[in-house]
């Protein structure tokens, strides 16, 4: 871990100097869907964040970084948004964001989506899966979707298969207040719940398999 630390450190500095007030820093999430989303250069875009992210798109299990594989277009384009607007508590990722230019924001969410998701992503103890699945249901369904898809056109993120631990530190980050612009009524919902409600929750979601 303390190597890890130490090379995020160092690209964030890198990338901070030489990115440093490009044009396009305004752009919201509105103004880069409006592009094209081009995942050949895409590929290119996404050779830098590829050292944080790997290459296959499926972070890493212990849910330092999230599983971006298969995820919506429209929801990684949003949250690059979010997250270089602050309105994302993500130092790390913060300079990255912070620099890209709105076409290779577009481009790389396009790449990106087109990753294949896999199963190899970090699960939960296995316990109260059950639990989590009534809970699933009765809570996150009518957004998430069956099977955790999501919804592209509102902007709700596909979880099938996300890393527990990465789910489990969304969820105490909305119970702190630090994803401002997620949904409300979701963010009443998970501020409801216990830790063992989370676990149960992000252990189901966890290991929900992509139907392809
Ligand atoms: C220094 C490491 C690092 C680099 C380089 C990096 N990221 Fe990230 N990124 C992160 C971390 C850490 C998170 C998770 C943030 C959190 O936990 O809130 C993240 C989150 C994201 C998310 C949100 C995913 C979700 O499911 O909500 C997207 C999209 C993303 N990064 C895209 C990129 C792109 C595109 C690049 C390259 C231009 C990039 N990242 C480069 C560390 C990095
Ligand atoms: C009213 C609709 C709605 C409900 C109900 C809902 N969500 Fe969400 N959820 C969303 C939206 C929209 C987002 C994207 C938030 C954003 O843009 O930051 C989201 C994001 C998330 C994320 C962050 C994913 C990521 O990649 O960073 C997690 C985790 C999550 N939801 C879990 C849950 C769980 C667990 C439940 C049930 C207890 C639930 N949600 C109920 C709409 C909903």
């Amino acid at each position: 871990m303390k190597f890890h630390s130490s090379l995020f450190l160092i690209l964030s500095l890198a990338a901070g100097s030489a990115f440093a007030a490009r044009p396009g820093a305004n752009a919201s999430t509105d103004d880069i869907l409006k592009l094209k989303g081009d995942p050949k250069n895409g590929e290119e875009v996404y050779e830098v964040c590829s050292a944080c992210h790997l290459p296959d798109g499926m972070g890493r299990p212990d849910g330092s970084l999230p599983v971006v594989a298969g995820q919506h277009e429209k929801v990684l384009v949003k949250q690059m948004i979010d997250i270089r607007t602050g309105h994302r508590d993500n130092p790390t990722m913060y300079p990255f964001a912070q620099g890209m230019e709105p076409q290779d924001i577009s481009d790389s969410a396009a790449y990106m989506a087109r990753l294949k998701l896999k199963t190899t992503n970090g699960k939960g103890s296995g316990k109260d899966v059950k639990r989590g699945a009534e809970l699933y249901k009765k809570d996150c369904l009518s957004c998430h979707k069956d099977n955790g898809v999501g919804d592209q056109a509102k902007f709700v993120p596909l979880l099938t298969a996300q890393h527990y631990e990465y789910t489990m530190r969304q969820m105490e980050e909305m119970q702190a207040g630090k994803r401002k612009n997620a949904d409300k009524d979701m963010i009443k919902i998970i501020k409801a719940y216990s830790k063992a409600d989370m676990q149960a929750v992000a252990d189901y979601m966890s290991r929900l398999k992509p139907k392809k």
